[in-house]
């Protein structure tokens, strides 16, 4: 993306998907949200959702918990009925199949296996009850083991297998359906955090290998943006940015995004020039003003907030030669973290920058210590302007 499509000068939509009507079912939009709100009787826990899912996509709901997520699974795999508004899985509306027909299969956050049934017997379970036998029963739950490389556990029982083990024969058991769409509630919520790294590529790679579209829900933004295509930025029930990870982290729409993915340092000001190719801000947290080459709209004086990220965030031990985007403080506090050290300056003004140096960069500036006297500086491309 370049910088002309940034955050701002993408206003109009700024990401956020518009209220639409059903349109004609297509690869890019295999599944279609249409102004789906879900209340439980005072709760409106999704307040008016618009999304479209492609083929073969993994899309990620991405949000602190009790935003709606769930939810909003819920209803995509019809454990839930919406209170208003459609979900069309290639065209066809989802409330008018019979929960059978229904072409989704959902996988627990807890995997809810069985624990007196064997892994193929757990496995085997569904399609049993679609009168699937015989030797076809057996290959296809053989094929989905192997899948999930857990075909030599097959006569193991749940209690029997590591929490990834049970994650990897609660994924057969939904993939051996063959569903059209399938949901992931919160995949890797039961493991530890030094298996779920692993664990997110193996999963990134079977669903690949399948070529089944996915939606998972998660809060973990890491987890997200390792995972997933695209995904949706949820709060309080909406959607509040929409697009790839990498568009998402460099380019958020607002406050909300920025903070909510990645960190970021966040400087509050009022635009004191605006041109079509560059916006200059004024912000009491800061020496020298903050310049950003994209223009905004909106009128002179407008309140905005500029986002940096650390890792846009030079250090220096000598004063810049620029008119602006520095600061001056001193060292408050350094996290070493193996190949870079995040380094807190506390300004002048008090505010608090956080820089991701990198240990070839300390070398270059002699690694300045605890409360020594440091310049941060940033490029006229690293800034992002926020409205809201
Ligand atoms: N069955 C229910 N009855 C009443 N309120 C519910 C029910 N399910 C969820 N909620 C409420 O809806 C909101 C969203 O919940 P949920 O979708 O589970 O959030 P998330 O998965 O993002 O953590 C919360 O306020 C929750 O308390
Ligand atoms: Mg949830």
């Amino acid at each position: 993306m370049s910088e002309q499509s940034s955050a701002v000068q993408a206003a109009p939509n700024s990401g956020k998907p518009q209220p639409a009507s059903p349109a004609v079912a297509g690869a890019d939009n295999f599944v279609q949200i249409v102004d789906v709100v879900k209340k439980f009787d005072e709760t409106v826990a999704v307040k008016g959702v618009n999304l479209s899912v492609k083929k073969g996509e993994l899309f990620a709901l991405l949000g602190s918990s009790g935003c709606g997520k769930s939810t909003l699974l819920r209803m995509l795999a019809g454990l839930e009925t919406v209170t208003s508004g459609h979900i069309l899985i290639e065209g066809v509306d989802l409330a008018k199949m019979p929960p059978y027909s229904r072409p989704t299969n959902m996988m627990f956050q807890s995997y809810a296996l069985f624990p007196h049934m064997s892994v193929e017997s757990n496995v085997a379970f569904g399609l049993k009850q679609e009168g699937v036998k015989g030797a076809e029963l057996k290959d296809r739950v053989h094929g989905a083991l192997e899948l999930v490389q857990m075909a030599r556990f097959a006569k193991r029982k749940p209690h029997q297998l590591s929490g990834g083990q049970q994650q990897r024969v609660a994924l057969a058991r939904s993939l051996v359906k063959r569903p059209k769409l399938l949901l992931l509630d919160e995949p890797m919520s039961a493991l530890d955090k030094q298996i779920r790294q692993r664990t997110q590529m193996e999963l990134v790679n079977i669903l690949d290998q399948v070529g089944v579209t996915c939606i998972m829900v998660t809060h973990d933004q890491e987890e997200a943006m390792t995972m997933a295509d695209r995904l949706a930025v949820m709060s309080e029930g909406q959607i509040v940015q929409l697009g790839t990870p990498h568009e998402v982290y460099e380019y958020p729409n607002s406050r909300f995004s920025a903070e909510f993915i990645g960190s970021t340092n966040l400087f509050d000001g009022n635009v004191v020039e605006d041109e079509p190719d560059h916006v200059f801000v004024e912000s009491s947290e800061l020496p020298v003003r903050l310049y950003v080459n994209h223009g905004i709209t909106g009128p002179l004086g407008m309140p905005v907030t500029i986002s940096v990220r650390p890792e846009r965030i030079a250090l220096m031990r000598k004063p810049p030669e620029g008119a602006y985007n520095w600061g001056r403080g001193t060292v408050a506090n350094i996290a070493y973290m193996g190949g870079y050290s995040l380094y807190h300056v506390k300004l002048d003004s008090g505010k608090i920058v956080v820089a991701s140096v990198s240990s070839l960069a300390l070398g270059e500036i002699d690694s300045p210590t605890w409360d020594d006297e440091v310049y941060v500086r940033w490029s006229a491309s690293a800034g992002v302007v926020l409205t809201s």
